[in-house]
C-alpha cells in the first residue's frame, strides 16, 4: 500500500470485531513513532498499548458516553506526553504536534496491516490515570482504539455514527484551508 492509499484507507470506523495482538505489532507500530520527526529530535511520546483483557475490560469504565462501540477494542493506545519533554518557543509548545505525527504515523501503519485505528478524546483522563498507574505530571493526550472493521454495525452507534459507517464524514473543501503565497490569497 502506498502514503497516498492508506490516507485515502485510514477510517474512524465504530463497527469492530476482534483481531489477535501480538507483540511484533506492537513492535511494528511503535518502530514507526520512533522513526517520526520531533522538535530537536526531542521524541516526546509515550504509549501505553492496553491488550490485556482484564484491564481492557477496566479501560471500559474510562469511556464516556457514545463510545460504547468501543468496548469491542482488541487494543488501546494510550498515547501520553509531557509539556517539558519537548520544545517550548516562546509561546510554541511543540509536545502535542510532534505526538501527533508520532501517532498519526501508527494510525496509518495499522491502516496498511488492515486495521482499524480510531482517536477519540472521549474518555476521562483521571479513570484512564487511575487505572493504568499515569503519573499526575504526564497528560493523557487521547486513546486510539484498535480493532478490525466489522460488516456488522455495532448496535449502540447512533444513526449519524451508523451514516459515518458507510460514508467518510463531509469535509471542508480545500479552498477554506488552503491559501496561495500569503494569507486570504485563494487564487
Ligand atoms: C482527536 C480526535 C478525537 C476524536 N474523538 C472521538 C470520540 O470521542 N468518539 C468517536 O466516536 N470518534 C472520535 N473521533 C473520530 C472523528 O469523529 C472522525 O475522525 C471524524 O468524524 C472523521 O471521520 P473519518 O476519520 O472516518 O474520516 C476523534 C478523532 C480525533 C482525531
Amino acid at each position: 500500500m502506498d502514503v497516498k492509499e492508506a490516507i485515502e484507507k485510514r477510517r474512524a470506523f465504530r463497527s469492530l470485531e476482534p483481531v489477535k495482538i501480538t507483540k511484533e505489532l506492537i513492535h511494528d507500530l511503535a518502530e514507526c513513532a520512533q522513526i517520526t520527526a520531533s522538535c530537536f529530535n526531542n521524541q516526546p511520546w509515550q504509549y501505553i498499548f492496553v491488550h490485556e483483557p482484564k484491564v481492557l475490560k477496566q479501560m471500559q469504565e474510562a469511556l464516556s458516553q457514545g463510545n460504547e462501540w468501543a468496548h469491542e477494542a482488541s487494543m488501546i493506545i494510550v498515547v501520553l506526553g509531557k509539556k517539558d519533554d519537548d520544545c517550548i518557543i516562546y509561546d510554541r509548545i511543540y509536545y502535542r504536534y510532534d505526538i501527533g505525527m508520532a501517532t498519526e504515523a501508527m494510525i496509518l501503519r495499522a491502516t496498511e496491516l488492515g486495521l482499524v485505528a480510531h482517536p477519540i478524546a472521549g474518555y476521562s483522563p483521571k479513570k484512564t490515570r487511575k487505572i493504568l498507574s499515569i503519573p499526575e505530571n504526564i497528560d493523557v493526550i487521547t486513546l486510539v482504539i484498535v480493532g478490525k472493521k466489522s460488516d456488522k454495525i455495532n448496535p449502540d452507534l447512533s444513526d449519524k455514527q451508523i451514516e459515518a459507517e458507510k460514508k467518510r464524514p463531509k469535509r471542508k473543501k480545500i479552498g477554506e484551508f488552503v491559501h496561495f503565497n500569503k494569507y486570504g490569497d485563494k487564487k
